[in-house]
Order: C-alpha cells, then structure tokens, then sequence
C-alpha cells in the first residue's frame, strides 16, 4: 500500500427486505464515522473508504459478500449484520480467513469468537433490566411472541429464566416467520388478549415488528395498560409503526436519540448535517457509528489492517460515545454499555422510565446472577 492509498473496509447492511429498515440506520451511523474521520484528516493522512454491499436482508447472502470481500476485494475489516442469523453466517468465514468483524447489534450472548468485535448489548446489559423493570411495574405474568430464528429462541430461553427467578410466569411463547404477513399477527393478538398477560415480551424484529404492534393496536391492545417490551423496536420502527400504536410501549436499550448529553447534542447535529432528519437514529446505528469510531483510534495506533493487531489495541480502548463512556472488554470482546429502558409517550417519543448509574460490565455467558445486581445500581426516572 502507498502512503496515499485509503484504508478499504467492507460493510454489510440490508437496504432492502424484512430488517432494513433498522439496517439503513446502522449504515448510516458507520458512514457518519467515517464522513468524521475523514474530515479530520483520515487515519495517518489516509482516509477510510468504505466497499458496501447490499446482501438484501437474506442470510446466506451475509456469508457470501463476507467471503466476497476477503477473497475478491481483499478486506479483511468488515461491519455488518443485524439478525443473529447473519451473524453466524459471517462467523466461519472471518474465523477462517482471521479477518476481523465488527458487529454493532445487541444479540443473545452465549458466544465468543476472536474475530469478533461485540458492539451491541448482551442478555445482562438488557433482558436482565427489562424483566426487572416488567415485573416491579406492570406484573409477573409475561406472553412471549418472537420470530422464528435464533436471536429471539436464545433470548426467550434467557428471559424466561429471569423471568421465574423473579416469581413470575410465561403464559406463552410463539414464534412467526421472519416474513410473517398482518393476519397471522392477528391470531396471535387474539390469543394473548385471551390470556390477559401484564406484559408481553416481543423479540419479533424487522417489518414484522411493524404488523405486530398495529395488530395488538387494532386488537384493542393498550401499552399503557399491558405494554409490549422489546430490546428490537428502535425509533426507526416507532416511526413507522406510528403514534397511536406505539403509546405506552417498552424498549430497553444502551442508547435512546432523545438522550441529553454533550456527545449526543454533537452526534445527532452532525447526523443531521449529512442525513437532513435524525428520526431514524436508532442504539444500533449508535452502536456501529461508534465502532467505526473505535476502530480509527484502534488504526491510528496500529497502522495496520492486520486483525490481531487491530484487536490487541481495541481491547480495553474507552470512547465517548453519543450513550455516555463506552469502553471494550479485554476479558471478551464485548462492550461496557449503559443500560436505559424508555416507554414511548403520546408524541411517539421514548422517555427514560429507568436507568443504570453506570456502564454495565457484558457478561455473554450470564456467569453471574444478575437479578439483585441490577436492582441495586439502577436509578428510577420520575415520570413528567
Ligand atoms: C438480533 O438478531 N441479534 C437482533
């Protein structure tokens, strides 16, 4: 490479099919980095320039353009992916050619690779929350309604464990395909509104997180009364799921965009600049913004693109991420995140309800028993 030569890394998001909508949010947030990196002069006077594809929300089209940009075009740094799925297509492949992954999506814990930078939030740093804050203000008595792949069956199997060390019961646990059409949310709302749960915990993602929420509306379903509590509906689903479905919904997560904060005020203005609206802004478009930004500081010490390197200065490197100070755990790859868990109020907005006093260590594993740690380091916010 000459000195003039940018710095190639491959991206992989979905700008079309079932979960683009939250994937185009994430695109976003990694090319915002790198527009910032680049303006600040690149990385050694060089700048970073993305080779994105579009693997069109399709599982094995992630292995493929993974395999594709190490073999071809000759990457061997790659962001992507957002279902779970996607993921452990990805996983042999930057394993076997030992590139090195960023992956910006909270997921199901239970996982560990060298090659694999874990930008999002693991089961202790939202699931534990999220069942907590379910059971100490709306009830013990939990519906579960997922899609059918390995994120929500993983992280349904976590949640009912917090869920019964808590006292509490699952009235009901099903999943739809991923392409699931409105009707058959239909049947599904009608069987919960017969049970007549406290709350229900959704791990469906992409459109069909859109069609649950306006069947459960049109159900006469109330998320004041029995909120849906999710970790996969973001302010890009809000958005088109619209005000009246949303009111009263859950969702736990390390970043909301109506955060005030000096880091998200720069983040958000700078968004905006490049994007022209912030409504899409989503914790996992924060998530591989910050990523790309970890990664610069991570070449900027290295110089090189070489994985082990790369991961040697990553781990334990701190950022101050539009959530607050974020850092890499050397012990797993993981991440240090905050943990918040906002209802949506009647402009569609999320308002915090609960959050952590400060980042929470990942613990991908679950070793230790989260329930008692969780309610003694969190802070309730006082509705307005
Ligand atoms: C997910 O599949 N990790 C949301």
């Amino acid at each position: 490479m000459t000195d003039e030569e940018p710095w190639r890394v491959g991206v992989l998001f979905s700008t079309s099919g079932v979960t683009s909508i939250i994937e185009k949010s994430q695109l976003k947030g990694a090319m915002l980095a790198i527009d910032e990196i680049n303006d600040a002069g690149g990385v050694r006077g060089r700048p970073i320039t993305p080779v994105c594809y579009n693997p069109g929300s399709v599982t094995s089209k992630y292995g493929e353009l993974a395999e594709k940009l190490i073999r071809e075009d000759r990457i061997n740094v790659i962001f992507g992916c957002y279902m779970s799925s996607s993921r452990k297509e990805v996983l042999p492949i930057v394993e076997r050619r030992n590139a090195l992954f960023f992956y910006p999506t909270l997921y199901e814990g239970f996982e560990y690779s060298p090659n694999v930078m874990y930008g999002g939030a693991t089961p202790n740093q939202n699931s534990v929350p999220l069942g907590n804050h379910l059971m100490e203000c709306y009830g013990r008595r939990i519906y579960f309604v997922g899609s059918d792949y390995i994120y929500p069956r993983e992280s349904n199997r976590v949640m009912r464990h917090v869920i019964r060390q808590g006292g509490g019961e699952v009235l009901g646990e099903e999943y739809l395909p991923l392409r699931a059409t409105p009707s058959m949310f239909k049947d599904v709302v009608d069987r919960i509104m017969e049970c007549k749960p406290d709350a229900i915990f959704s791990t469906v993602v992409g459109q069909g997180c859109i069609n649950f929420y306006r069947a459960y509306h049109q159900a006469g379903g109330n998320g004041l009364d029995c909120p849906i509590a999710s970790l996969t509906t973001n302010e890009a689903e809000i958005e088109e799921i619209g005000i009246e479905a949303s009111e009263g919904h859950i969702t736990a997560a390390p970043y909301f965009r109506n955060l005030s904060s000096a880091s998200n005020t720069r983040f958000l203005s700078s968004y905006q600049a490049k994007f022209q609206s912030t409504s899409d802004v989503t914790s996992c478009c924060e998530a591989a913004y910050t990523q790309m930004h970890l990664f610069g500081m991570a070449l900027e010490a290295t110089g090189e693109m070489d994985a082990d390197s790369l991961r040697a200065s990553l781990l334990g490197t701190s950022f101050e991420a539009p959530q607050g100070t974020i850092s890499v755990d050397p012990d797993n790859n993981h991440t240090y995140l905050h943990a918040l868990i906002a209802r949506v109020d009647k402009h569609g907005q999320f308002v915090i309800a609960h959050k952590v006093r400060q980042s929470i260590k990942p613990d991908p594993y679950l070793v230790y028993p989260a329930v008692n740690d969780w309610k003694f380091r969190t802070q309730k916010v006082e509705s307005s």
